[in-house]
């Protein structure tokens, strides 16, 4: 199942944008609150940028990954879980010339992407939306939720994974906390 999301800042919105911070390449503009809706239908108040992306199908994972996704990961939308990150992320030109069985051995068997993340569920729920096709300034929206004490453990995982091949290959990140307050 795909589904098309926008991701609006604004005056608006049950997320509190608690910093926005330029990682690699141009950040974005400063802005308060942050709603995440299922259409492009714009609120009352003129939104400060708007993202959108298709959470859809894997491209990568094996079906053992999946499997073990299925069975470990935790769900959007836990009580619990009043902290969230919106990582947006775009790769070189140099990634996207390469072939699919390439980009994989760097995502999985280089930089163990998915094992690295792995050892952080269920505490961090995420999804991995794509945008590249969508004429987006980015490739993927990335978005996790987690619960306070895990904060420091998220921060050492996104850490961990800018150390590896694949970050590489990114060339426009941005990282953007969020509170449900
Ligand atoms: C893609 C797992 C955390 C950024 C993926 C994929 C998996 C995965 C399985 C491949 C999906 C596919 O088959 O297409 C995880 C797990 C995490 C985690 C279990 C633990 C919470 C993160 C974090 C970031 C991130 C913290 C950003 C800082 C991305 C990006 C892609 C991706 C950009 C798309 C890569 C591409 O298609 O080139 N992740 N991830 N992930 N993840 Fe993660």
């Amino acid at each position: 199942m795909t589904s098309l999301d926008y991701f609006r800042s604004g005056p608006s919105g049950p997320w509190r944008i608690v910093s926005i911070d330029g990682f690699r390449g141009e950040a974005l503009p400063r802005a308060e609150r942050l709603d995440i809706a299922a259409e492009a239908a714009q609120p009352a108040e003129a939104p400060c940028w708007t993202l959108k992306g298709v959470a859809g199908h894997a491209r990568y994972a094996t079906r053992r990954e999946l499997d073990m996704l299925g069975a470990t990961q935790a769900s959007l939308g836990r009580r619990e879980a009043t902290c969230a990150a919106l990582i947006p992320i775009r790769k070189s030109q140099a990634w996207w010339n390469l072939a699919q069985d390439e980009r994989r051995v760097i995502f999985e068997e280089t930089s163990h992407h998915t094992a690295i993340g792995t050892a952080y569920l269920p505490a961090v729920a995420r999804r991995l939306y794509h945008c590249r096709d969508l004429g987006e300034p980015f490739d993927f929206l990335t978005w996790f939720e987690f619960a306070p004490e895990h904060a420091a453990a998220f921060d050492a995982l996104v850490a961990a994974l800018r150390a590896t091949p694949e970050w590489g290959y990114v060339e426009r990140e941005v990282d953007i906390r969020l509170v449900w307050d």
